[in-house]
């Protein structure tokens, strides 16, 4: 449980993306109840929020993020009687997972009640609901007084914000207010469980494993690997959470040195992402050793890949993590990204 005096135990600060100039919390939760954007942390990534009662700003995020309408959004609630309010049936599994997993990054796609505009659904019959753990957000939720629909706030495809310093300029010109709270402790999305359906079935991995949902939920439906739902529905996916190099996931040392060496760039443009110790780097490969610990690994992946970005690398090879627990999330975030 979090109460709002953990609120000024976390130190942020809030400006305006206009023009920079300082405000509060208060202003960032009055101007997402006048149906202004506003960027905020949350334990996973940087969100893009509007008030679900006011469609017309949540229209603008997809018009911000360059994001497809069919591609709906999780709405952000304050506790479990503001999610009840959203639903149109809150099952007794629901209750189960969010009184366990709440506030958290598991989002529940649950049957949408009459409240949620179309656009928020995509016009689809669920909607997504998470309650997240990060102080600031529960503060702004709780002072905002409204659901608030956000999707990460990055433009659509790239890879997620983990810090203000990510955010690109068109999401920093479009946002009334952004509450920067310093790097995000999860760094990857949240873990999106569909339980409108028996057994219910993970949508996304995140940060909470299957196991983890399974000690409370039972056994769940199969997720198919990203690969297998690639190859079947090539259309549907498309690349996501991805760097504008390209990103090629090596499963062996031999197989990063022969896309090395026939990829062509120049040198200083491939970076390679080690979890092993490196017996030997080309000359002209930038190796970077991520952290063995996978939820550590998760904090520092989008940030890394948007700074090599940012430093023009054209290539970067990621050695293939391991198939259980945290790590089937990054898999799963790095097999999109390769996608091309
Ligand atoms: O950690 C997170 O979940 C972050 C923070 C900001 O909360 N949000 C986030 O949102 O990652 P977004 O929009 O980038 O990803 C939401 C995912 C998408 O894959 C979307 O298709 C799926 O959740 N989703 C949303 N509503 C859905 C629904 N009703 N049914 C199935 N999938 C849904
Ligand atoms: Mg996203």
């Amino acid at each position: 449980m979090i109460h709002d005096e953990d609120i000024s135990r976390v130190p942020y600060r809030v400006f305006a993306g206009a023009d920079r100039r300082p405000g509060s919390l208060q202003d960032a939760a009055a101007a997402l109840r006048t149906g202004a954007l506003v960027v905020f942390p949350t334990e996973t990534v940087y969100g893009l929020g509007a008030a679900t009662t006011a469609p017309s700003a949540v229209r603008r995020i997809y018009e911000v993020k360059g994001r497809p309408q069919r591609n709906p959004l999780i709405v952000h609630v304050a506790d479990i009687s503001a999610a009840r309010e959203v639903a149109a049936v809150w099952s007794d599994l629901a209750d189960d997972l969010a009184r366990h997993f709440w506030p958290g990054p598991l989002t529940l796609v649950v049957a949408r009640g009459p409240n949620v505009p179309d656009i928020v659904t995509a016009g689809g019959p669920t909607v997504a609901l998470r309650c997240p753990s990060h102080p600031a957000a529960v503060a702004l939720l709780r002072q905002a007084g409204v659901p608030v629909a956000a999707p990460s706030a990055n433009p659509s495809g790239y890879v997620s914000p983990t810090s203000v310093e990510h955010l690109a300029p068109t999401v920093i010109a479009a946002a009334a207010w952004i509450i920067d709270a310093g790097p995000c402790p999860g760094g990857i999305e949240s873990t999106v469980l569909d339980v409108t359906r028996v057994p219910p079935r993970i949508l996304r991995p995140g940060l909470i494993t299957a196991e983890q949902i399974e000690a409370i939920a039972g056994p769940l439906a199969e997720t198919r690997d990203m690969h297998d739902r690639h190859v079947k529905s090539p259309g549907l996916l498309g690349r996501h959470y991805a760097p504008h190099a390209r990103v090629v996931v090596v499963r062996s040392e031999e197989e990063a040195l022969g896309t090395f060496a026939t990829s062509g760039e120049p040198p200083g443009m491939v970076a390679w992402l080690r979890l092993r110790e490196p017996a030997s780097a080309p000359a002209g490969c930038r190796v970077v050793c991520m952290p063995e610990d996978p939820r550590a690994y998760a904090r520092a992946l989008y940030d890394t890949l948007i700074r090599l970005d940012r430093e023009g690398v054209r290539l970067i090879m990621v050695d293939e993590p391991p198939d259980s627990g945290v790590w089937r999330a990054i898999r799963d975030r790095l097999l999109r990204a390769s996608l091309r």
